[in-house]
C-alpha cells in the first residue's frame, strides 16, 4: 500500500515556506496530495482556482504531487483519500497552541486521523502568506519567498485591486 500524505492548508498564496513541507513530506510518503481548502467564510485574495492552478505550476517537477482542493471537514476529505495522515508545518511556538487545538478536535472527530508536524528551513520560519501580500502591495518584492508564478501573480492581482482590502 503506498504511503499517502494529505496537506492541507489555504495556500493564499502558496510561498517557498509551504514548497518546503511538501518537499520534506516526500521523503517519508510515497504520494502527497496539497489540498487547497475552499473556506464558507473566508474571502481570499485568489479564488480557489487560482490557488490550485498556481500550486499546480509551482509543483509540476515535483514527483508524486496532487493539487486537489475540498470543502467541508478535513478529516472526511483525508478518509476520502484513503489515508489517516495530515501533514502541517510548524514554524515557530506561536503556531503550537491553534496546531494542538486543530489536531486534538480532529482527534475528536476522526481517532484514526493522525497529524505529522514538519519544521521548515529556518529561513522560512517567519514566512506567511500575508506578510508576502504586505509586501507586494506595499511596492516590494516577493522574490525570495514566493515561486514565479505567485509572484506574477501577485503583481497582476494589485496592479489592478489597489482598493485596500484586509486580509
Ligand atoms: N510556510 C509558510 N507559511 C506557512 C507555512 C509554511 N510552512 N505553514 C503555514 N503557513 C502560514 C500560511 O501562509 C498562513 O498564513 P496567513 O495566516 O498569513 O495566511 C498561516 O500559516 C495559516 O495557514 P494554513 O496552513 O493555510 O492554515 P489555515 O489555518 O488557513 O488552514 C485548515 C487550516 C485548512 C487545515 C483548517 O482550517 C481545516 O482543517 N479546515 C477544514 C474544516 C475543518 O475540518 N475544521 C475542523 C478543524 S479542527
Amino acid at each position: 500500500m503506498p504511503k499517502i500524505a494529505v496537506y492541507p492548508g489555504s495556500f493564499d498564496p502558496a510561498t517557498y515556506g509551504h514548497l518546503d513541507i511538501i518537499k520534506r513530506s516526500l521523503e517519508i510518503f510515497d504520494k502527497v496530495i496539497v489540498a487547497v481548502i475552499r473556506h464558507p467564510h473566508k474571502e481570499p485574495l485568489f479564488t480557489l482556482q487560482e490557488r490550485v492552478k498556481m500550486l499546480k505550476v509551482a509543483t509540476k517537477d515535483l514527483k508524486n504531487v496532487k493539487v486537489d482542493s475540498f470543502e467541508g471537514l478535513l478529516v472526511n476529505y483525508v478518509k476520502s483519500q484513503k489515508t489517516n495522515i495530515i501533514i502541517r508545518g510548524l514554524r515557530a511556538i506561536s503556531d503550537f497552541e491553534y496546531e494542538l487545538q486543530m489536531v486534538l478536535m480532529n482527534r475528536r472527530l476522526n481517532n484514526s486521523i493522525e497529524t505529522i508536524f514538519l519544521m521548515p528551513e529556518e529561513h522560512y520560519s517567519y514566512l506567511s502568506s500575508s506578510l508576502v501580500k504586505e509586501i507586494v502591495f506595499s511596492g516590494g518584492k516577493a522574490s525570495k519567498f514566493v515561486p514565479p508564478v505567485v509572484e506574477e501573480a501577485l503583481h497582476r492581482k494589485f496592479s489592478v485591486d489597489k482598493s485596500g482590502r484586509s486580509w
